[in-house]
């Protein structure tokens, strides 16, 4: 018998800047509405995967070291049980991931993991997709992860069905120039708690859509933030792109709050740093705050003002943790082995 080969991908996080939050369709993990996003440099997670029989028949998984059990495990055996009807494998996995930052830094883990799984897992079951087929198949994962496959700037397309639903990078020239005459977009991770989130995204989204009366509206106001948010990157005008992506974050937190029973990620901190935030901007340097399904503020600058932004902010929020990232790159095939 010939050893399984083992194939290892890696892929960075990503932070919409007009949001995903709600789907159309679970199974198929079709969105209500498209969003965009921004690939974050130096926030990789590293895959291997190899159907190898796991342990004992059953897949074997290692994330930063340790298994993970409940969720976590069913979601990785779900998303595997899909490349292989996919393959026409049946033989159990052995995957083993470990990303650079920590998982409870405030950065979207489940989007870099799904998105170096489904490259890693395809590779090794021997599909050789390309970008678009990856990002549908990421999307079965985890929603935001459909996005990460790309580097920059990124679309993804709510679509209708599976076929339709896919990301895609937005190129913008001179995008990416730093101090420029490009957008040069770069973000502040701000961590203010590292306690894990009290509702986890999938399940917050889906009471959200149920209860919220708030949240058809913000879908609405969504589809005109998408456009004007497309058109300020064409434009290159961050003070335009910036003011939808803060309006777009605080009404998806509106539309939480407004569930029943409420969904609040916020902690007294996170209104401090918005407060902070718009006492940055209104000393005239650019930032503008998102946050998503938790406490952290993340904010959108300009890289070549992300350090005098990470300055004054500091003032403001003494012993809070930041972090400047740039734009990064996509979906990174690390190797194959056999
Ligand atoms: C608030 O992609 O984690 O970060 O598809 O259920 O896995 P599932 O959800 P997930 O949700 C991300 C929500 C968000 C906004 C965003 O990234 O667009």
């Amino acid at each position: 018998m010939t050893p399984a080969p083992a194939a290892t991908a890696s892929a960075n996080t990503n932070i919409a800047l007009i949001k995903y939050w709600g789907k159309a369709d679970e199974s198929l993990t079709i969105p209500t509405a498209s969003s965009l996003s921004l690939t974050l440099g130096g926030t990789r997670t590293t895959t291997t995967v190899s159907f190898d029989d796991g342990a004992d028949g059953a897949d074997a998984v290692t994330i930063n070291g340790a298994a993970p059990g409940g969720t976590a495990r069913a979601r990785v055996t779900r998303f595997l049980d899909l490349v292989r009807a996919r393959a026409g494998l049946t033989a159990a996995a052995s995957v083993v991931s470990s990303s650079v930052v920590p998982l409870a830094a405030g950065l979207a883990s489940s989007a870099a993991g799904f998105a170096a799984l489904a490259a890693a897992a395809s590779r090794a079951a021997g599909m050789d997709l390309d970008d678009r087929a990856l990002s549908r198949l990421a999307r079965r994962g985890s929603g935001s992860a459909a996005r990460s496959v790309f580097g920059g700037l990124v679309l993804w397309n709510a679509g209708v069905d599976d076929a339709t639903s896919y990301a895609e990078p937005v190129v913008v020239d001179g995008a990416d120039e730093p101090g420029g005459a490009g957008l040069d977009p770069a973000m502040v991770v701000i961590v203010l708690s590292e306690e894990r989130k009290t509702i986890g995204s999938t399940e917050a989204m889906r009471a959200t859509m149920r209860t919220s009366p708030l949240y058809p509206a913000w879908v609405e106001a969504g589809r005109e933030d998408l456009r004007a948010a497309l058109a300020a990157v064409r434009e290159r005008d961050l003070p335009r792109l910036g003011e939808v992506v803060e309006a777009n974050a605080l009404g998806m937190h509106a539309a939480m709050i407004a569930s029943r029973p409420s969904i609040m990620y916020w902690l007294p901190r996170t209104i401090e740093a918005l407060h902070a935030v718009r006492a940055v901007r209104e000393e005239g340097l650019p930032a503008w705050a998102t946050i998503d399904a938790g406490p952290n503020v993340k904010v959108l600058t300009r890289g070549a003002d992300a350090h005098a932004v990470v300055a004054a902010l500091r003032d403001r929020l003494p012993g809070a943790a930041m972090t400047v990232r740039r734009p990064g790159g996509g979906v990174r095939v690390e190797g194959v082995a056999r």
